[in-house]
């Protein structure tokens, strides 16, 4: 299931986010696992960069805004947001998927169920560098105008086709999710879009929402965890 949020950063964000990029130093991306290494040619923010304090906490906070990003992924941990730059001879990400297990600073880890790239370069700004994702329905390509994202299941498989002029940033991020199974996730989304509908037809109060809407909370108790 992939779904996309337009319009996830406001514009004065996306600029003051654009701005600390530029100033940046970047390093050969190194985050991957074994295999998915092999593939990943790009560069990264390094974790000691002055800049990814701030640049984190804007992500997180717009992050929050999103309503739809809660309904598709039902986040019940996010790794902080990370960022990548393609250009020149490191321009590439072959296809992978993303590893399963990530370790967070108290010891434990963070199980990838949904991985989300926000794009903060227009599509004007580069060729190539196109996400592929293969989904349930086939190969999709996504190549989204900045300040927008995607999200999708962690463990389908991906690229980015190589960026061949002008370079691509990005901003990548993995969530462990309420709810591990993609299906049972996308279940309640559709429920869930379902039930926004009803109600803006029929209003907050109809009796029958009421019930549908406890079924879906019953829905999520059954199969989250946390
Ligand atoms: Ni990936």
């Amino acid at each position: 299931m992939l779904v996309i949020i337009n319009d996830v950063l406001t514009g004065e964000e996306l600029a003051a986010m654009r701005s600390q990029l530029a100033s940046a130093d970047w390093a050969q991306g190194v985050s991957a696992g074994p295999q998915a290494r092999l593939a990943k040619r790009n560069l990264q923010l390094p974790e000691d960069s002055p800049q990814l304090k701030d640049l984190r906490i804007t992500v997180m906070r717009a992050l929050n805004r999103s309503t739809l990003l809660l309904s598709a992924a039902l986040p019940f941990k996010i790794l902080p947001p990370n960022f990548n730059r393609y250009t020149g001879d490191t321009n590439r990400y072959g296809m992978h998927t993303d590893s399963t297990l990530r370790p967070l600073p108290d010891g434990s880890y963070l199980r990838t169920d949904v991985s989300a790239t926000l794009f903060l370069s227009g599509p004007e700004e580069y060729d190539g560098g196109e996400l592929r994702i293969e989904d349930t329905y086939g190969l999709q390509t996504v190549k989204l105008r900045a300040g927008s994202m995607v999200v999708y299941p962690s463990g389908s498989m991906h690229e980015v086709t190589p960026v061949t002029r002008g370079e691509r940033l990005g901003c990548y991020m993995f969530m462990q999710s309420l709810v591990k199974h993609t299906e049972d996730r996308r279940a309640l989304f559709e429920m869930d879009k379902a039930l926004m509908g009803l109600r803006q037809s029929y209003g907050e109060e109809d009796a029958n929402i009421i019930r549908l809407t406890g079924l879906y909370n019953n829905l999520v108790r059954r199969w989250s965890e946390c």
